[in-house]
């Protein structure tokens, strides 16, 4: 069951991606330029210009620097804890075990620290401040604290922000009681589908997550 439900989760989140990739994408002439020889490899060019994205802008001060260094940190350790946790059960049909398992409870504690860390360090640039619903403002009567304008995929991207600040908890703490001889056997196996669920969620909404601040970010390389 988990399997067919992840499959299907990937599968599903992977392709609406690349069908909203390839309708709202910028033009290549306005981010590559119009003059850009061997266009057989625009392709590339999005892959690479995709994956710089991912390394979010910084300010040039010691808390900016810091912010970067635990965000990359913790997509390191999450790329790592979703190949060590999802190949197992997915490719190989197989329990977690063995170095998949000692490797995932390496980088385990690392993630947990960054995504608190995280958590602290981002609250404030994810408030909801904005008139992004300007019914539900007059419904509530409610005077947003910011009058500029949201961006684009802003509204969705701080949604994804706090439910993967919300996942991590059932993610973490289904790993951590499960190390301890508190449940039963059945309280075990319920802890483990907990873990599996909770993190394909996280998984799934971090990717989707991830793939709009790099959208915000190319938008805005394609505006300036
Ligand atoms: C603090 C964080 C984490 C800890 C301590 C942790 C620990 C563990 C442990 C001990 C297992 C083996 C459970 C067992 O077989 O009884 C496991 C399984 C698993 N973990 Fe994590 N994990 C953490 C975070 C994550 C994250 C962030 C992901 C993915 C986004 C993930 C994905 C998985 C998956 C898919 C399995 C199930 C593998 C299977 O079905 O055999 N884990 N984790």
């Amino acid at each position: 069951m988990f399997r067919s439900v992840s499959i299907t989760g990937f599968v599903a989140c992977l392709a609406t991606m690349a069908l909203h990739f390839i309708i709202s994408k910028p033009k290549a002439d306005e981010l590559f330029g119009k003059d850009r020889s061997m266009r057989i490899l625009d392709p590339l060019r999005w892959l690479v210009l995709f994956l710089t994205l991912l390394f979010v802008e910084q300010k040039w001060n010691l808390v900016g620097a810091l912010r970067k260094l635990v965000f990359l940190l913790a997509l390191l350790c999450f790329v790592v804890l979703v190949v060590t946790g999802f190949v197992p059960p997915l490719i190989l049909g197989k329990a977690i075990s063995g170095w998949w398992l000692v490797i995932h409870a390496t980088f385990a504690p690392v993630f947990a620290a960054c995504v608190a860390v995280l958590a602290v360090m981002w609250a404030d640039n994810n408030r909801f401040d904005k008139n992004y619903w300007p019914w539900l403002n007059r419904v509530l009567a409610r005077q947003p604290q910011s009058t500029e304008m949201p961006a684009r995929h802003e509204f969705r991207q701080k949604i994804c922000f706090w439910v993967i600040i919300f996942l991590a908890l059932p993610v973490i703490l289904s790993a951590v009681l499960s190390m301890f001889p508190l449940f039963g056997t059945h309280g075990q196996e319920l802890l483990l589908e907990l873990h599996r669920y909770s993190t394909l969620l996280l998984a799934l909404f971090s990717i989707v997550w991830l793939y709009l601040m790099a959208m915000t970010e190319m938008q805005k390389n394609a505006a300036s």
